[in-house]
């Protein structure tokens, strides 16, 4: 488990003022778990993930890794912490002298790891990320996506518990980006391997966190479940930063009518929504306009999203709101109403 406690780390800045990168940040997370961490550039995600293989000393607070405060071990101990910490990076950081194989071998040297075992595990590692027949080319000969499955590789081949992967995706093209995030869940699953992840890129959250922290200027926002938080974000900043992510911008003319309501229904996918709008329809006296709609997939989970217009008599417009609250994921109502 990783655990920050009160963690807040700052920097002098060139005019001598402080910059707070991280304000006293508290939350865990659980072992085996992919935790998505967003947030708008300069927020402090990265410096906050540094304070985990200890890259970075907490100013105060403390980051507790296994039970180990990160800030408080020998050098020894650190180190063997660090072995247990995998790291991935943007811009891969493969060294360009040494093949595919030399650089994953490389993380195992200098882990102590025997020559035999090196010999034994290289080869299973570059199996796992499907780069067993570009063992001995140079890391310049390889494509982005290529690159990070070397960095993967190279990563995981001390057994890691934890793998903090900082904007591991943002150089890729998106088909090569849901690769390496498969890569990543096939891992997640067969070793139990927690995986903290930064990114900017929100359906990267979708796809494979169980759980994302919004940051924001230091500060932890909002911290929960990605479904939740992508359907039902609390923080205005949240709401802020997933406000293109469901992209069902209507034309004006139907916002700006404000004699229907016009409502959007959040529905999860376990529950069929054909019938509850027609449900709606059946039972009370209005009409039902459907002007958009889509099904997103959070985590595997579908949940689709659908606008209506109703159009009937005041108190039966009251009553299917009602139905439709009672029996949906959510119900709101989103033009302004006289
Ligand atoms: N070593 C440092 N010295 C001084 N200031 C720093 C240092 N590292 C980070 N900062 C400052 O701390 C703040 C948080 O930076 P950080 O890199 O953690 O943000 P981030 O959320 O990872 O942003 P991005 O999305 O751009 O990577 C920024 O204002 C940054 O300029
Ligand atoms: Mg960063």
């Amino acid at each position: 488990m990783i655990k920050f406690d009160n963690v807040s780390v700052s920097f002098p800045n060139k005019n001598g003022k402080i910059v707070h990168a991280v304000n006293d940040v508290s939350f865990e997370i659980e072992d085996g778990e992919i935790l998505g961490i967003v947030g708008t550039s300069g927020a402090g995600k990265s410096t906050l993930l540094r304070t985990v293989n200890q890259l970075q000393l907490p100013t105060s607070g403390q980051t507790i890794v296994n039970g180990n405060d990160i800030g408080n071990l020998s050098g020894k101990e650190l180190a063997n912490v660090r072995h247990s910490i995998g790291m991935i990076f943007q811009q891969f950081n493969l060294i360009s002298t040494k093949t595919v194989a030399q650089n994953v071998a490389f993380a195992m040297e200098i882990a102590g790891r025997s020559r035999e075992e090196i010999k034994q595990r290289v080869p299973e590692l570059l199996e796992l990320v499907g780069l067993a027949d570009r063992a001995d080319v140079y890391p310049n000969t390889l494509s982005g996506g290529q690159k990070q499955r070397v960095g993967i590789a190279r990563a995981v081949a001390n057994n890691p518990k934890i793998l903090l992967c900082d904007e591991a995706t943002s150089a890729l093209d998106p088909e090569t980006t849901n690769d390496v995030l498969q890569l990543l869940k096939e891992i997640n699953n067969k070793f139990g391997i927690t995986i903290v992840l930064i990114t900017h890129e929100l359906d990267v959250v979708k796809k494979i966190c169980q759980r994302v922290v919004v940051m924001n200027k230091g500060e932890v926002v909002e911290i929960g479940n990605v479904f939740d938080i992508f359907t039902n974000p609390q923080h205005e900043f949240t709401k802020t930063l997933l406000l293109h992510t469901f992209d069902l911008d209507l034309p004006k003319r139907f916002t700006q009518e404000n004699s229907k309501p016009l409502v959007k229904i959040v529905y999860n996918g376990d529950k069929a929504e054909d019938a509850i709008v027609s449900n709606v329809v059946k039972q009370f006296a209005v009409d039902v306009n459907i002007l958009h709609g889509k099904i997103e997939y959070i985590n595997d989970r579908p949940f689709g999203i659908l606008i209506v217009q109703l159009i009937g008599e005041q108190d039966e417009i009251y009553k299917s709101l009602n139905y439709l609250s009672k029996n949906t994921y959510r119900t709101e109502v989103i033009n302004e109403r006289n």
